[in-house]
């Protein structure tokens, strides 16, 4: 069958009355479904385990979405054998054929999208909007890494090598082996299918390690892939501790490839650990680490600055500023300082802060631990600029902080310089577009950035020295589209992978070249 040409996958207008029931009734069934039990898939067998990672709704705290089984390195081994054995049958599954199965999935996932969209507001505080893009972005990567495996499958045909006489030669791209994907928790659907969905396309099988705070909405993807037909030991499904199985597996022997995405440090550690060889092991890992990032917006005087408020404050604050695109500092051109400043704590009064479960603008941060962190960040905001909105935790029983903004905020100032994950903005005033584009480099990270001005000669240099990895203009730093903005970043964000993009599959295979004498 022929394929269709790749498109992104529509959002859902919630101002239709019609579709706002649908979710309420999907957000309905979710309830009447809580405190399941879910287990393990190894080699396509389930197993129930008696340690248990715990899911609860962070806007409700004593509300348990799921009890999930919890490997050890055991049971990690036990997938990793899996693995290795089903290997040796998918790389030789032809890519359409592969591709069929996640074809597949995106139907069904579009079929029943707002089911996936409810599940992920209740495990992970994501308000309508936030979890509906979310679920479209997930789809989106199933159709788009589809659709790149068999075109890489082609690549001879439409990048033929040059011809000399007397030898055909050809390249192909063939998988890597086993792969352990490490995805985070903030985009719970979408990174994980996309990360393992890459993999798995382009031959590779996984052990998937969910992130520990949305284990199950990883789970009701993994019983996707196998309503679909997956076979077998493609994908192992393991929860587990990241300390306890993660470095496990980063040191395996066996393991070939790492793509993990999450903070600086643990990306980091990856590295580290798996840039070591073991006894044993016959290769060097290949590690795919997209990290953290200390994203920002620049306004100069000549910008819309009604815009640049409104990008500034979506940026910021969508999902709790729990995004690694989340625009979390602003700089700006002194001499509009003050409007813009007034016009962000203004859009930002109006977030209000409650369930997400009830739309509302600001819903929980994701656990305890994150809580804590972005309250004492605030306190550290208290010493090192102006406090003009927020500057607390909100009500509620759940993981509530108020949306928070500081100004007069020095450039080297730690909220400045350091990724909070959490809704809390630093704003910064520039002397001139020049130092403000300064300030912005002025990082290790180099993720997302955006450059509000209407001066053409200004936005070419923008676009030559913002250093990120996706730099847009005059619109917000958040909400990269597959195969539209290819996403990854510079420094300390990672290897600047390119997720959703045309060079993202070949990460997760290697160019085999051959010559024969005609
Ligand atoms: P995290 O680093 O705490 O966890 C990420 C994953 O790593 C989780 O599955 C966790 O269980 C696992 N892990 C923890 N220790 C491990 C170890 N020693 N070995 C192997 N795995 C281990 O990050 P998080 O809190 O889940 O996610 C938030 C972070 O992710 C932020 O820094 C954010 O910027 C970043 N992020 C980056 C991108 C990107 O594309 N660059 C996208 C989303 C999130
Ligand atoms: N795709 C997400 C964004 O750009 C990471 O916000």
């Amino acid at each position: 069958t022929e394929v269709k040409p790749y498109a992104n996958e529509p959002f859902t207008n919630f101002a239709l009355e019609e579709n706002k029931q649908a979710l309420q009734a999907a957000i309905a069934k979710v309830k009447s479904e809580l405190g399941r039990n879910y287990p393990l898939t190894i080699g396509g067998n389930k197993i129930e385990t008696e340690a248990k990672i715990t899911s609860i709704n962070p806007g409700n705290i004593d509300e348990v979405v799921g009890s999930v089984s919890k490997a050890d390195q055991q049971l990690a081994e036990q997938a990793m054998q899996a693995a290795l054995a089903t290997f040796e049958t998918w790389k030789k599954v032809p890519a359409r054929e592969r591709a069929e199965y996640l074809f597949q999935a995106a139907k069904l996932m579009r079929e029943r999208k707002h089911e996936f969209s409810a599940l992920m507001m209740v495990e992970s505080g994501k308000n309508y909007v936030e979890a509906d893009v979310d679920t479209a972005e997930a789809i989106d990567f199933l159709e788009f890494y589809a659709r790149e495996a068999i075109r890489l499958s082609k690549v001879d045909q439409t990048l033929p090598l040059t011809k000399i006489p007397g030898e055909d030669n050809k390249v192909t791209y063939i998988p890597l082996g086993v792969g352990v994907i490490i995805p985070p928790w903030n985009f719970p659907l979408a990174i994980c299918v996309g990360m393992t969905a890459a993999a798995v396309v382009s031959g590779n099988t996984v052990l998937l390690k969910p992130a520990s705070t949305t284990p199950v909405i990883a789970h009701k993807f993994m019983a996707l892939m196998e309503e679909v037909g997956l076979p077998a030991g493609v994908i192992n499904f393991i929860p587990g501790s990241g300390a306890e199985v993660g470095d496990y597996l980063t040191t395996h022997p066996k393991t070939r490839f790492i793509s993990f995405t999450g903070s600086k440090e643990v990306g980091l550690r990856i590295n580290k650990l798996a840039a070591d060889t073991v006894p044993g092991q016959i290769w060097i890992k290949r590690v795919i680490a997209e990290m953290g990032g200390k994203d920002g917006i620049v306004v100069d005087e000549t910008a819309d600055l009604e815009a640049a408020a409104a990008a500034i404050v979506a940026s910021a604050f969508g999902f709790q500023g729990q995004k690694c695109s989340a625009g979390s500092r602003a700089i700006i051109v002194e001499s509009v300082y003050d409007q813009v400043a007034e016009r962000v704590v203004e859009l930002t009064k109006l977030l209000q802060v409650g369930p997400q479960e009830e739309n509302f603008a600001a819903g929980p941060v994701i656990d305890k631990t994150s809580y804590e962190r972005i309250l004492n960040y605030i306190e550290v905001g208290k010493q090192e600029g102006t406090l003009l909105v927020g500057g607390d935790k909100a009500e509620g029983n759940g993981y509530y902080i108020q949306p928070t903004v500081f100004g007069d905020v020095s450039g080297k100032a730690r909220i400045m310089q350091e990724e909070i994950f959490g809704p809390v903005l630093a704003l910064a005033k520039a002397k001139d577009w020049q130092e403000a584009i300064a300030m912005y480099n002025d990082t290790e990270f180099g993720l997302t950035g955006s450059y509000f001005s209407t001066d053409e000669a200004r936005i070419a240099e923008a676009l030559e020295t913002v250093h990120c990895g996706n730099l847009y203009i005059n619109r917000k730093c958040t909400g990269a589209l597959v195969g539209v903005h290819p996403f990854g970043g510079f420094n300390m964000s990672g290897t600047d992978s390119k997720a959703g993009g045309y060079d993202y599959l070949l990460l997760f295979t290697q160019a085999k070249l051959t010559s024969r004498k005609m």
